[in-house]
C-alpha cells in the first residue's frame, strides 16, 4: 500500500468510522443519563481527536508506534482544542482536554480528572469503540473490555448501559462528523 492509500484507509476507517461510532454511542448513552448540556458533549465527541491530524501519516503506518510517536501522540488532546476552538464551548473543550486522563491515574494529559457524567460518557464511549471495533490488527474485541473501562473509567451503571448497546444497529442521529469530513477535505485535499 502507498502512503497516500494508508492514509485515506486510516482516516475512513479508523479516524471518520471512530468518530462517528464515539458520536453515535455517547448521544445514545446521553439519552439514558438525561444529560443536560447534550451539545457540549456532542461537539466534544465529534472533535476529540481531531487533533490526531498533524499526526496522520504517523498513525497511518503499521505496526506499532515509536517512541517519539506515542508522545507526540498523547498531545493530540491539546491539539484538538487549539484546532476547533473557534467551534465550540469551552465546556466541549474540558471534556476532549480530559478524554484520555482517567481515574486509575494512566492517560494523558497528567492532570486531575473529573468524575463529572459528560466526560465518564465520553471516555467510555471512546474506549468502548476503540476496545471492540475491528482495526486492521485485530479482527474482534479485546479481552476484558469491560474491567477495562470499569477501572479507567468508574462508573458501572454506564458500563452496564454499554454492554445492553446493540452497537451494529445504531442509528447515526446526527450528522456533525461530516464536519470532521469537511475539514479533513480541507486539510488534505481528499477524501
Ligand atoms: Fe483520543
Ligand atoms: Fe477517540
Amino acid at each position: 500500500m502507498r502512503i497516500k492509500e494508508e492514509i485515506i484507509f486510516f482516516i475512513e476507517n479508523d479516524f471518520i468510522k471512530h468518530t462517528e461510532n464515539v458520536v453515535d454511542i455517547s448521544m445514545n448513552l446521553a439519552d439514558t443519563f438525561h444529560i443536560q448540556n447534550k451539545k457540549a458533549l456532542m461537539e466534544a465527541a465529534v472533535f476529540h481527536d481531531f487533533g490526531k491530524i498533524i499526526m496522520i501519516d504517523r498513525l497511518a503506518k503499521r505496526g506499532p508506534l515509536s517512541k517519539t510517536d506515542r508522545k507526540i501522540t498523547s498531545l493530540h488532546p491539546n491539539f484538538s482544542i487549539s484546532m476547533t476552538g473557534d467551534y465550540i464551548s469551552s465546556d466541549a473543550a474540558i471534556l476532549i482536554l480530559l478524554h484520555h486522563t482517567y481515574i486509575d491515574g494512566t492517560g494523558y494529559p497528567k492532570v486531575i480528572s473529573g468524575k463529572e457524567l459528560p466526560l465518564q460518557i465520553l471516555q467510555a464511549s471512546d474506549l468502548y469503540d476503540a476496545l471492540n471495533s475491528p482495526r486492521v490488527y485485530r479482527k474482534r474485541s479485546v479481552d476484558g473490555w469491560q474491567e477495562i473501562i470499569l477501572k479507567k473509567v468508574g462508573n458501572k451503571d454506564i458500563l452496564e448501559s454499554l454492554s445492553g448497546l446493540n452497537f451494529k444497529k445504531l442509528p447515526h442521529f446526527y450528522t456533525m462528523s461530516q464536519i470532521v469530513k469537511d475539514k479533513v477535505e480541507h486539510y488534505f485535499g481528499f477524501v
